[in-house]
């Protein structure tokens, strides 16, 4: 079977990480824990910088330390993992989530306009899959109305939108390092920020809330979202050669995109779909244009060729966990539903090859024709 993804760690991670666990580093105190953060705030521009366990970990402290009331809206992708809205809901606040666009499947920037009232407090950008969603767009509007940017950059990392590295325009950005992601520490997240209040409350809220004079006087609920030295050693390498990685993932998706374009109904996103917003492949998803076949048939013939892939996002307003707690969704989400069905992804790996790629759209296009598309 050719994995959907196959990370890639060297001698070198490993022996940083050995080289931790012999000094006896292991849990969140240590000295690679904050080599790795300074790293990580460095490379993507911002001044302060919070490991945490995980980047739902990391949205749950953004959507905390922002003062959400009860009733207080936030809007967020239809489209996307379902960390976003929970952490919304689990404020007390209401979870907007927008449809996506049918071609770059990041939010709709429009939409977001039409839903913000009132009781919108804040946003969450997210960059999906590819391609940069126009953060400068929803950082404007943000700015005009109020409102804060909580920017989720956890599929891009090393990924740039007009100069800047994804993850610096929000008031709160968050990563994650989970072992699909770019760089990997097993488990993992970042939270950025410029602001010296929310770095405190950031730091207050991943630690339990320690009390400052008696320490074990906690001054509010917190969690235990730390990060272990363990696994910032792993990742400061990793840091290192980013560019190189992501180097590597627009090649794969390039060699997709030059073996698949001419596929009549099978939809992939070019390299670049404008001069500012170009793909980084984080996956490398594919959408069956006529709706002929669903996404589910066309990846059980895939298996059959040893290929794993991976359905897309299932969106917010379809979810069963949802349906239980009554939310009310504002759709209709008509292109974030045509994804959910007819759209996965195929392996795209720091591992993968050349040669599985081609293997892969030979499959792909002996499929396709087999079923009429
Ligand atoms: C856009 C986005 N945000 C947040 C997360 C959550 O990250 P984690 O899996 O580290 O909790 C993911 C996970 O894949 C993601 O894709």
């Amino acid at each position: 079977m050719i994995p959907v993804n196959k990370f890639k760690l060297t001698t070198e991670d490993k022996k940083l990480a050995i080289k931790a666990l012999n000094k006896n580093w292991i849990s969140s105190a240590g000295p690679e824990v904050k080599l790795f953060e300074n790293k990580f705030k460095k490379l993507i521009g911002k001044k302060y910088c919070s490991s945490v366990s995980s980047g739902t970990a990391a949205l749950e402290i953004a959507l905390k330390i922002i003062n959400l009331k009860k009733g207080d809206e936030v809007i967020m992708p239809n489209f996307t993992i379902i960390s976003s809205a929970i952490a919304v809901i689990k404020q007390g606040a209401k979870p907007i989530p927008i449809d996506c666009d049918l071609y770059n499947w990041n939010m709709k920037i429009d939409l977001i306009e039409k839903n913000i009232n009132k009781k919108t407090k804040a946003i969450i950008a997210t960059h999906i899959y590819g391609y940069p969603i126009e953060i400068d767009k929803i950082k404007k509007i943000c700015k005009k109305k109020n409102i804060i940017l909580i920017e989720d950059a956890a599929e891009v990392l090393g990924h740039k939108y007009k100069g800047k590295h994804c993850g610096y325009f929000g008031d709160i950005s968050i990563f994650s390092l989970y072992a699909n992601k770019h760089i990997t520490t097993g488990e993992g997240g970042m939270i950025l920020t410029n602001n010296p209040k929310f770095k405190k409350k950031i730091f207050d809220y991943k630690n339990l809330c320690f009390g400052e004079k008696n320490r074990f006087n906690h001054y509010d609920i917190g969690w235990n979202y730390r990060y272990t030295n363990l696994q910032a050693a792993l990742g400061i390498n990793q840091l290192k050669r980013i560019k190189k990685i992501i180097k590597k993932k627009k090649d794969i998706g390039k060699y997709y995109y030059e073996n698949l374009k001419n596929l009549p109904n099978i939809y992939i996103q070019k390299p670049y779909l404008s001069k500012n917003i170009e793909n980084i492949y984080w996956v490398v998803g594919l959408l069956i244009k006529n709706k002929k076949i669903s996404a589910e048939k066309f990846r059980r013939e895939l298996k059959k060729y040893g290929v794993e892939t991976r359905a897309f996002f299932w969106p917010m307003h379809l979810q069963t966990a949802f349906k239980k707690i009554k939310i009310k969704f504002r759709g209709p989400y008509k292109n974030s539903e045509y994804l959910s069905k007819y759209g996965f992804y195929v392996p795209s790996g720091l591992e993968t090859t050349k040669k599985e790629v081609r293997f892969i759209a030979n499959s792909i296009k002996k499929i396709a024709n087999k079923l009429g598309l």
